[in-house]
């Protein structure tokens, strides 16, 4: 019997409209912005786990210490038979997790737009662990997931501060679906990146290696290749700064020059002046008190807090009422 099975909820063609949609609204108003999911094509997702070793991107180290921590606690509290993780990615940090809920464990549904991903940590999961059911999806997080029939409880988990990058608003409904995949009882597992000093934030988005850069750029890559589009990297700056008052990085890149990009497939010139910015990411940074508040707000009970020993990143277990 395979133990690894592949769901693909969206169809690739659906994936193509979006980007035409999200890129003819994004480019076209003002200031110009694009979602973040479009960094995550296979080269974007490689260099994701590129950053998540980089001496200044230490969210990543510090929820992973969180989680070898923690994860028999949380096991222990929430008694999963499913787990499914939203914005999977590679699954590297989740082995701890799943290592403690095996052998009660009925199903790991990791859910991502990266087929690459899913494909990648499903192999690595698998290969020291035969016994583990594997049922990845492919599906946007930010429309509803369908879920795939496995024993309860559930245990959703939303790791490495990827809630972030949503925008308030977005963060609601998004944190009402969860709601919506869990049964009262169930657990949500959420991660935070914490607000901290402006020279920790800034260099965990701009480090010196100039691989966040890269990764910000590959945004450029992916116009070029689904659209045809002719921007090209060289003509834009990375920026990453600090928004005090809303509390987020916002991930920028901005015109070294007036430029004009053409992307063909939707017929359209998109102009930049000298100095002109699109705004492609927000990262927003978060304290306890917040984080309760979006949670009850969406039906979950904050459980659990911790953070990491240096207190940058938090791990919270909430219960869905
Ligand atoms: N959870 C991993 C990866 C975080 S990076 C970690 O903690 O290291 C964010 C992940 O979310 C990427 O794998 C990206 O492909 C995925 N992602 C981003 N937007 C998404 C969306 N709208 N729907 C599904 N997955 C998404
Ligand atoms: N979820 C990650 C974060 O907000 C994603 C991320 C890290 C990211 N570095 C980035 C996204 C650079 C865009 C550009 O930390």
């Amino acid at each position: 019997m395979s133990t690894f099975q592949l769901t693909r909820t969206l169809a690739p063609d659906a994936a193509a409209a979006d980007l035409r949609a999200d890129v003819l609204h994004g480019l076209t108003r003002t200031p110009k912005e694009l979602p973040p999911k479009w960094f995550y094509d296979a080269r974007g997702s490689e260099l994701f786990e590129e950053i998540t070793r980089l001496p200044e991107y230490y969210p990543t180290r510090a929820e992973r210490e969180i989680l070898i921590d923690r994860a028999p606690e949380i096991a222990a509290a929430t008694g999963a038979r499913t787990l499914v993780e939203l914005g999977s990615g590679s699954s590297e940090k989740t082995r701890f997790l799943i290592d403690a809920l095996l052998p009660g464990l009925a199903a790991y549904v990791p859910v991502d737009v990266s087929e690459s991903a899913l494909t990648g940590a499903a192999e690595a999961l698998l290969a020291d662990r035969p016994e583990l059911r594997v049922h990845a999806l492919i599906a946007d997080f930010t429309r509803s997931v369908v879920l795939p029939e496995t024993p309860g409880p559930r245990l959703v988990a939303f790791l490495g501060g990827t809630i972030g990058n949503l925008l308030p608003e977005e963060r609601r409904t998004f944190l009402r679906s969860v709601r919506e995949m869990t049964a009262p009882g169930d657990g949500f597992l959420l991660g935070t990146d914490l607000v901290k000093d402006e020279s920790t934030l800034v260099a965990a988005y701009d480090d010196a290696a100039g691989v966040t850069a890269e990764f910000n750029k590959n945004v450029l890559a992916v116009l070029d290749r689904e659209l045809g589009a002719d921007a090209h990297p060289d003509d834009f700056d990375h920026v990453a700064r600090w928004d005090r008052e809303r509390e987020w990085i916002e991930m920028r890149l901005r015109a070294r020059h007036a430029l004009t990009v053409k992307i063909p497939e939707l017929d359209l010139m998109v102009e930049f002046e000298e100095g002109e910015e699109l705004r492609t990411e927000v990262s927003a940074k978060f304290r306890q008190e917040g984080v309760r508040a979006e949670l009850a707000e969406a039906g979950f009970e904050l459980t659990r807090w911790w953070t990491d020993a240096e207190g940058r990143f938090a791990l919270s277990l909430a219960t869905a009422l």
